[in-house]
């Protein structure tokens, strides 16, 4: 039933991909996948529904990224904030990350993908900490796409956590307060080791970043569609890497 329900998706043709492999490429992009309650609603289904649909959405879009060469892709999954929802909803969501790696582990290790994980994973349930590090683990050789999985992910958090680790590192005297830097503090953070975002896509037509990596987008190109996460397709994909394509960027400079 809900595939008659779904929006056609549509493809973008050879000609399109091979124009968009000739430009920049972004290294990193992140999504701030949003959208999927609302993909339910209109349709008179429970806001779950949507996020079981926004599922395959993620299917297709690891698929894109591999076909383009991009480096690391991170998904915003689930934040902070969101344990705010009912019970039900974040039930269903905690349950989501086995559900999707039961099904496309043996994928992703066939395409090369490795999978990383940024957020406080500890205070997940048994069950998806489960699934995750076993994800992690299976594929940490991989060196391919990195899918990074923003998961119980909140940027304020994160920096104080941060600024906690070393100010104790300081007391210590493992750091030294002198040499503080901006790279230190970005070795600070749940990221580390990763490149800043290039590209932040939102979907569903809000304009804010919702406790999304705020340090590192500092200089990311920010490209917003009004497309529901659910019915975000190929084409919707492509025409964020055009739009990034147009960009200059400046980074302060002239
Ligand atoms: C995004 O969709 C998924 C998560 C935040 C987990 P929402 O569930 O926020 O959908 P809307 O914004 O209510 O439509
Ligand atoms: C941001 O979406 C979090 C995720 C996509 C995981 P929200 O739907 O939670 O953000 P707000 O509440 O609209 O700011
Ligand atoms: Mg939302």
């Amino acid at each position: 039933m809900l595939n008659k329900l779904t929006r056609r998706k549509k493809t973008v043709s050879d000609d399109t991909k091979k124009d968009v492999l000739h430009g920049d490429i972004p290294v990193h992009i992140a999504i701030i996948m949003d959208g999927n309650g609302r993909w339910a609603k209109q349709r008179g289904l429970p806001r779950v529904a949507g996020h079981r649909e926004g599922m395959n959405v993620v299917r297709s879009v690891v698929r894109s990224c591999n076909e383009l060469d991009v480096k690391i892709l991170t998904l915003y999954a689930f934040s902070t904030e969101n344990w705010k929802r009912p019970k039900t909803e974040v039930d269903f969501l905690m349950k989501l990350p086995e559900k999707f790696l039961s099904v496309e582990l043996p994928k992703l290790i066939e395409e090369n993908v490795r999978v990383r994980i940024t957020g406080d994973i500890e205070r997940l349930p048994e069950f998806t900490k489960k699934a995750v590090n076993e994800a992690v683990e299976t594929t940490k050789n991989n060196n391919g796409l990195i899918l990074n999985f923003a998961l119980n992910y909140g940027s304020r958090s994160e920096l104080m956590d941060a600024f906690k680790s070393m100010y104790a590192d300081v007391r210590e005297g493992v750091l030294d307060e002198q040499h503080i830097s901006e790279e230190t503090v970005t070795d600070y953070l749940m990221t580390s080791g990763l490149s800043e975002p290039d590209l932040l896509i939102r979907t569903s037509g809000e304009i804010r970043l919702s406790n999304f990596m705020l340090w590192q987008l500092a200089y990311s190109e920010f490209w917003f569609t009004e497309v529901l996460w659910p019915d975000f397709d190929q084409e919707n994909f492509y025409e964020a890497i055009q739009a990034y394509q147009q960009r200059q960027r400046r980074y302060g400079g002239v």
